[in-house]
């Protein structure tokens, strides 16, 4: 089990092959006993859904089942408002639980409807993507997209609980298994460098969701990010860190439209940026990329993006929501385990990474 300490309280972060099994006694010993409101999206849902559902009700926790279409698209303010709708039908009420089931989509908008109906009710993630698991659903950071950005409307509302059944993942599609390798390689750079060697050593076995090792290393990660928000909750400068290969990532996935490039894609191509940027000043040292490089390969991940515009791209990073005052902050390495932010990073060398990564 893993702790996150929040301003608003603690919650504890169960991560174990087949744990969904046991999410009503884990309410129960997080105080929550009231109906439970699961929401789930349609590539989940039917296959994880009534399963869920039957656990709680063995243990005498009635609960319903809202079904939303899969993808980005709905991580919006209208199915906030569908949601609503359906929770003043049921009557759920202030001790009520609401439960995502599902990747990030699912939980951060799922976390916001709890944020906010009724002035807050009990939220519980049940995570079911690798991204997720390792990334979303700890921190508390809840929203929905804006049609004219992304993530534009949230909250910090931690969750109560957060269970997570690595079981799930066998069925995740494997472009996704692999985005959210993205997140673990980047915990191994900033902060992990031993859990690389496991990253390259058992490539193999952990893109075929072997069991055991998996759920070790899902919850090595989780540990690592529940310790980063436990220590900075509010984003100062060591969550900052947790942006390595943001920048350039957030910004590439603005420019093309949030559908046809992943997460987890944008950002390994963000941390190739981040790591030639770095070198270009003398900052990082070669041998990082290098390590980098290996890795995203192992993993199936891009590293470069041919036809992209830089001068697009570079306009993206100034609208990124990190830039502090109009200094743009680059999270760096100095070395494995080392980052650095820095905010005197020339236009000039970003443009010249840019296109090499571009290919003009
Ligand atoms: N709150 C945070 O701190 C935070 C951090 C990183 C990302 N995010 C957000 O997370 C979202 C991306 O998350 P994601 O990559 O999980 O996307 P997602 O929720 O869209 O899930 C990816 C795809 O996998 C499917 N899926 C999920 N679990 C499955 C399973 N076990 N079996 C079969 N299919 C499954 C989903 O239906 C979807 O099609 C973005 O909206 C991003 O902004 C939030
Ligand atoms: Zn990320």
């Amino acid at each position: 089990m893993i702790r996150v300490t929040a301003d608003k309280g603690a919650y504890d972060i169960h991560c174990k092959w087949g744990a969904l099994a046991d999410l009503a006694p884990h309410m129960r010993d997080a105080g929550l006993s009231g109906t439970a409101f699961v929401v789930t999206d349609s590539n989940v849902g039917p296959q994880f859904g009534e399963r869920t559902l039957a656990a709680l009700d063995a243990h005498g926790i009635t609960a319903a089942l809202f079904t939303i279409p899969a993808g980005e698209a709905s991580k919006s303010l209208d199915t906030v408002r569908e949601i609503y709708d359906w929770l003043l039908d049921h009557r759920a009420e202030r001790s009520s639980a609401i439960i995502s089931l599902g990747g990030g989509v699912v939980g951060d908008l799922t976390g916001f409807v709890a944020s906010s109906y009724l002035r807050g009710v009990p939220f519980v993630q049940c995570p079911t993507s690798l991204l997720s698991m390792v990334d979303a659903s700890i921190g508390g950071k809840v929203g929905v997209d804006h049609p004219r950005g992304k993530n534009l409307i949230g909250a910090f509302y931690p969750p109560r609980l957060v269970v997570q059944d690595t079981s799930l993942l066998a069925s995740l599609p494997s472009r996704s298994l692999r985005e959210g390798f993205a997140e673990a390689i980047k915990h191994g750079l900033i902060m992990d460098p031993p859990m690389l060697d496991i990253l390259e050593h058992d490539a193999k076995r952990l893109l075929s969701v072997e069991p055991e090792l998996t759920t070790e290393l899902v919850a090595r990660n989780a540990a690592l990010k529940a310790k980063v928000v436990s220590e900075d909750e509010r984003e100062g400068g060591l969550r900052m860190t947790l942006n390595y290969g943001h920048t350039i990532g957030h910004a590439i996935e603005a420019v093309t439209g949030y559908t046809s490039v992943l997460h987890g894609e944008a950002i390994s191509v963000g941390m190739m940026a981040a790591a030639a940027i770095g070198e270009r000043i003398g900052v990082t040292p070669p041998a990082i990329a290098e390590r980098q490089r290996r890795l995203f390969e192992l993993y199936g991940l891009p590293m470069t993006m041919p036809g992209l515009n830089t001068s697009a791209v570079m306009d993206a990073t100034r609208i990124d929501k990190k830039v502090a005052g109009k200094k743009l902050r680059w999270v760096l390495l100095e070395d494995l385990g080392r980052p650095v932010i820095r905010d005197d990073v020339p236009d000039d060398v970003v443009a010249d990474v840019l296109r090499t990564l571009f290919g003009g």
